[in-house]
């Protein structure tokens, strides 16, 4: 099939765009390259460095025709959202929408992008359901919010039928350090770099982490119903602590690091955790990668950098 993955030189978006060519789909990605790298673009794909606010979308489209749209590209770090609201507001919402549009005009079949844990906010009734309505503590999350509203009335209103995931945790290689799932990354590199670690908080804050080849499969599995609509958590519904986390390093690396405390960052959640039935149920994802076979993966991934 003709795919677009726009944030295709990202973490998540790359690995997508790597297992989607793997398949033998044809492969455009576009990405501004602002938070992604050149060099994660898999060499088979189309690439075109691009803002996905750019109104030449639509002529792009217009050429590549694609049938199916992943859009990973955004604004994907909760503190830049309180310091630069207008700017999230920016590429999450209006680009999103112009993404939607060039998709409507040239009606592609299956429209899918990631979501996030930030849309519940603190909801303390652990594990969030795709049921509960949350209120956000991020701008971040306010987007994403937003963006599931925009999804569905885009289906509502115009036949482009839609899929939302809201991702827990996700982590593992070529993953940045501004990002969500981040603290493995930043963990990551000072531990290569034989840093003290700094943690916001207590360090029992609890997050669903997720190994980023199954979020890769989850997304793949939704191709496989193009009748899918609707929004699905997509996690493993297990709660770790940051605590915990340093934990599983220290025995990975053998470093005895120092860690510092910290207080916690404005807009970040407590504890999070998110039931993955409905994916289950509906289109038979479940995640398989357990924490510590995924920890050791993203390690000698970094190690080797
Ligand atoms: N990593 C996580 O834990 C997590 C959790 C929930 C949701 N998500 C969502 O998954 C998606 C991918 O996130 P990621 O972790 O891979 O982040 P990432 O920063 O690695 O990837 C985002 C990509 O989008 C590109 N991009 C940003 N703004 C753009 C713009 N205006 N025009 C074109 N390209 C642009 C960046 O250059 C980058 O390559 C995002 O929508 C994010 O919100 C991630």
């Amino acid at each position: 099939m003709r795919i677009c993955v726009t944030g295709g030189a990202g973490f998540i978006g790359s690995h997508l765009a790597d297992r989607l060519i793997e398949l033998g789909h044809t492969v455009l990605v576009i990405d501004n390259l602002s938070t992604g790298m050149r060099e994660f673009v898999n060499e088979k794909a189309e690439f075109l460095e691009m803002d996905v606010r750019d109104e030449q979308l639509f002529t792009v489209f217009d050429t590549f025709k694609p049938e199916i749209v992943f859009h990973e590209a955004a604004q994907t770090m909760v503190p830049a959202s309180m310091e630069n609201p207008k700017y999230d507001c920016d590429v999450n919402l209006i680009g999103l929408i112009n993404i939607l549009d060039a998709s409507r005009h040239v009606g592609v079949q299956q429209f899918l992008m990631p979501s996030s844990a930030a849309v519940y906010g603190d909801l303390d009734a652990l594990p969030l359901s795709e049921t509960m309505s949350g209120t956000p503590s991020s701008f971040y999350g306010l987007t994403k919010l937003t963006a599931e509203g925009y999804l569905r009335i885009y289906e509502h209103a115009f036949g482009l039928k839609t899929v939302c995931f809201r991702y827990s945790n996700v982590y593992g290689p070529r993953q940045g350090d501004g990002g969500e799932g981040g603290v493995i990354s930043i963990f990551n590199r000072l531990l290569q770099e034989g840093k003290d670690l700094t943690v916001y908080g207590d360090g029992e804050q609890t997050r669903d982490f997720i190994y980023v080849d199954d979020v890769v499969k989850a997304n793949i599995l939704a191709m496989e119903y193009p009748e899918l609509t609707g929004i699905f958590n997509v996690s493993t519904n297990t709660e770790t602590s940051v605590n915990d986390l340093i934990r599983r390093f220290k025995a990975l690396s053998g470093s005895e690091c120092t860690v510092h405390y910290e207080s916690p960052r404005v807009g970040d959640i407590r504890h999070s955790r998110l039931n993955n039935e409905k994916a289950k149920d509906v289109f038979g994802f479940e995640a398989t990668i357990d924490l510590d076979e995924g920890l050791e993966a993203t390690y000698q991934y970094f190690k080797g950098q």
